[in-house]
């Protein structure tokens, strides 16, 4: 089996930007739109791809339309499917019905199944806990897809989970959770959240964060600086290796907003 796919996340989109903290808006309206990120990058790459997965903060307290937008223009410029998972910058329900195109996802949990490929969406977003949550009924269903061992899978989360990776918290997540995936035979956990790339090892597993499609904020002296970004990575799974290409854009770091925190 060969199977391509692209990781992107952290788009931020909006058609306005005047939901959420007053500050943050007023950096994202001066930012080039995460569209414009996007053929940037891949305008003059093939676009092969057997399917495209989006780990979160796909919008900025999106609208339905703007869920449903977002979506169908990333299907349409890549010409495949997309998959994503909720982010706390999430509009859940808006999420849930424009994305996903569901009327109900409750509780927020997918598998999808392509050219023999699995991957979970797996819900680590809680509307009470921004760093994130795992709980223990998602843990429950995921145990429950991991006991069959024999097909290829990946796991979406939004949130980060290695504790030293990052200077953002982390998901809170128990023991159950990390033996579920010590215990399984998943070729690698992916997501975003950080808006900076990482590449480890969760419980013996194969583990990437993909850098953001918006910006990267950096604090100094208690001011948040904040800077264009734009960033994805292509994995192959070809003959049971998964094996991953960054692309990135290598201009100097864009200056766009700076605000006390
Ligand atoms: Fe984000
Ligand atoms: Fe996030």
């Amino acid at each position: 089996m060969r199977v391509k796919f692209l990781h992107i996340s952290d788009l931020h989109f909006s058609f306005s930007y005047d939901k959420g903290d007053e500050r943050f808006c007023r950096m994202m309206k001066k930012m080039t739109s995460p569209l414009e990120q996007v053929k940037k990058l891949f305008d003059d790459v093939e676009k092969d791809f057997d399917f495209v997965c989006v780990t979160g903060d796909i919008c900025e307290y999106g609208t339905v339309e703007e869920y449903r937008f977002i979506h169908d223009w990333l299907e349409a410029y890549f010409g495949c499917k997309v998959i994503g998972v909720s982010g706390n910058h999430e509009n859940r329900k808006a999420f849930i019905q424009g994305f996903l195109g569901k009327e109900k996802c409750d509780p927020l949990y997918e598998e999808h199944s392509i050219n023999g490929f699995r991957i979970i969406c797996f819900d680590s977003s809680d509307e009470n806990a921004n760093d994130g949550l795992i709980t223990a009924d998602s843990c429950n269903l995921l145990r429950k897809s991991l006991e069959e061992k024999d097909i290829p899978t990946i796991v979406l989360t939004h949130h980060h989970l290695i504790s030293s990776q990052f200077d953002m918290p982390v998901a809170q997540y128990g023991d159950e959770f990390r033996e579920i995936i010590r215990n399984s035979n998943i070729l690698a956990v992916l997501n975003g959240h950080t808006h900076h790339s990482y590449e480890g090892n969760f419980e013996g597993k194969p583990y990437y964060t993909a850098g953001s499609l918006s910006f990267v904020c950096e604090c100094i002296n208690n001011e948040l600086n904040c800077y264009e970004h734009a960033s994805a990575q292509r994995f192959v799974y070809d003959n049971g290796i998964l094996s991953k290409t960054i692309y990135e854009e290598k201009n100097d770091p864009h200056f766009i907003d700076r605000f006390s925190i």
